[in-house]
């Protein structure tokens, strides 16, 4: 399937990609983003090797590898960059991540490939020049990564929040915004509570997002949440979510009885 068009004027391009993993396989759906200014181009979560292929192929048929500028990836889980080998290999992008994760990515690579390659970034988060405009990498550690940023392009006003807002749907379903948050919410809530750290970051993080102009929030899994009603609603639930450590106590904390069954794979355990 064709990328999802997020917004496009005459030198600003953003597209999704939803659906580049196989939908019977066992990995779980994933969104990747290209975002172009004039002849400047970004990846953002570029994804694992599953994606890369697909991405690689599609993301030529609107903007060149070689000039591809940045790669950047809001933490350093294998959905988000375990296939930095493969764009350090067929680009010359550079990898933009947090300091923290910095010497950690070259894991990923075989030896050399990130040499010079990799733009450390600072926790405070920072402006990234991209064509004519600036990226905005906002921090947004323990959301759920140590090491997290958000990305605001002020531009399409597109907040990419990598797995916050993610939905647990089809590649096909994460293609139509959410613009009513409510019937949305099953989809998310299991997610947010295990994989969000604290309610006090989710707090911080709001008061954060509330000073900026938001027209879409796009998670790096499931469907963007579109329109200024949805948002509203969506940053209201995650200000009041207990998530995390909010819901872990000395029950989480015991010597482990059962025994595991080595046989059953995690595309036969039963639900
Ligand atoms: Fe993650
Ligand atoms: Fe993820």
């Amino acid at each position: 399937m064709s990328p999802v068009e997020l917004y496009k004027d005459k030198t600003h391009e953003v597209l999704m990609f939803t659906d580049l993993i196989d939908e019977d396989g066992q990995a779980v759906q994933a969104n990747q983003f290209l975002i172009c200014d004039g002849d400047t181009g970004a990846i953002i979560d570029p994804g694992g090797n599953l994606a890369f292929n697909e991405l690689f192929l599609n993301m030529s048929k609107h903007f060149p590898p070689s000039k591809l500028a940045y790669l950047i990836a809001s933490h350093a889980d294998p959905d988000i960059i375990a296939s930095l080998d493969r764009w350090m290999t067929s680009t010359r992008a550079t990898l933009v991540i947090s300091r923290i994760w910095e010497r950690f990515a070259p894991h990923f690579t075989k030896v050399g490939k990130t040499d010079d390659r990799v733009v450390g970034v600072p926790d405070a988060g920072g402006r990234l020049p991209l064509g004519q405009h600036e990226l905005w990498l906002l921090p947004a550690h323990f959301m759920h990564s140590e090491g997290n940023f958000h990305f605001y392009d002020p531009v399409s006003r597109i907040l990419f929040t990598g797995d916050l807002g993610a939905s647990l749907v089809s590649g096909k379903q994460a293609r139509e915004p959410v613009t009513e948050l409510k019937p949305h919410l099953p989809n998310m809530e299991g997610f947010h509570r295990r994989y969000m750290v604290s309610n006090k970051i989710l707090r911080l993080w709001v008061r954060m997002a509330r000073e900026l102009d938001i027209a879409m929030i796009v998670p790096q899994h499931g469907a963007p949440i579109a329109g200024a009603g949805a948002i509203k609603d969506f940053l209201a639930w995650i200000e009041n979510l207990q998530c995390g450590i909010d819901l872990f106590d000395s029950s989480a904390y015991r010597l482990p009885k059962n025994v595991i069954d080595p046989s059953i794979t995690a595309g036969h355990r039963p639900a």
